[in-house]
């Protein structure tokens, strides 16, 4: 049987590629997503940070959680007319660190086979503020997203951690990152032997995991990037969003 290709319709009007088209630099948004300080989801996160920052042309800003207060959605509906949240907290600050990122590393200890409630209650408000905002319709906001989950038991959910967080990822139309095979399969699951702070320090394969998952992400954020430069003049507006172009 003859096989068939097809191909997109290419006109001559189509707009060239910008040639050789090269971001400057690419920005990271790594959030620790622990209440604790100094606590195992730091010294991941600061693996994973530590692999990003081995690709030349990557910054990463790190933002811890500790200390901060995000109040729930209570489905107001007030942020389709805000463009934030009404309650004042250290929500604003998140959502504006994380539009402003190209690439994005998460890390979350496990709790409750789970991301902790605290962390859900901001990425619940990231999403529904850009979901109210927006009619439902999201910008293509296109970021590759790196997710660590660790845990005092082994099998204690790390990949179901990552895995759901990865479901919200995708909803917010990001590009979750897997780690390189044989050492991950998905992102950066960790084992931490006890409850006790520092205690990731004895599994060696974690800290090699997030380092690979770190470098990685930075990567592909580099990819991403340099591909919309080079794509832009194609591409609807939508993979562009910022809140000065959208004028808000
Ligand atoms: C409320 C709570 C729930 C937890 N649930 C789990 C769990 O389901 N699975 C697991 O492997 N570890 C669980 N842990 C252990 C933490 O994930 C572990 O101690 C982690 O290293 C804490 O990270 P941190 O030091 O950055 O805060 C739980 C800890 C707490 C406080």
């Amino acid at each position: 049987m003859p096989s068939e290709v097809s191909q997109s319709p290419e006109t001559p009007t189509q707009p060239p590629l910008q040639p050789a088209a090269q971001p400057a630099s690419a920005r990271i948004l790594a959030i620790a997503w622990s209440p604790r300080a100094k606590g195992n989801t730091e010294i991941i996160i600061d693996e994973a940070i530590a692999g990003a920052l081995e690709v030349p042309g990557v910054t990463v800003e790190r933002y811890s959680m500790v200390g901060k207060k995000v109040a729930s959605c209570v489905e107001c509906y007030r942020c389709r007319e805000l463009g934030t949240c009404y309650q004042k907290d250290n929500f604003q600050e998140i959502l504006d660190k994380w539009l402003s990122a190209d690439g994005l590393i998460y890390a979350f200890p496990v709790m409750h086979f789970g991301i902790p409630g605290s962390a859900k209650v901001v990425l619940d408000k990231l999403a529904h503020v850009m979901f109210a905002k927006f009619n439902r319709k999201l910008p293509r906001f296109a970021k590759p997203a790196a997710v660590l989950a660790q845990g005092s038991s082994r099998y204690g959910g790390q990949e179901v951690t990552i895995q759901n967080v990865h479901g919200g990822l995708l909803m917010m139309n990001c590009l979750p990152v897997s780690g390189d095979t044989p050492g991950s399969y998905i992102g950066g699951p960790g084992f931490s032997a006890t409850w006790e702070k520092g205690s990731i320090l004895q599994d060696e394969q974690s800290l090699q995991v997030a380092r690979n998952l770190g470098r990685r992400l930075a990567e592909m954020t580099l990819v991403v990037k340099s591909g919309l430069m080079a794509m832009e003049s194609r591409l609807p507006e939508g993979y562009y969003f910022t809140w000065q172009r959208a004028g808000l």
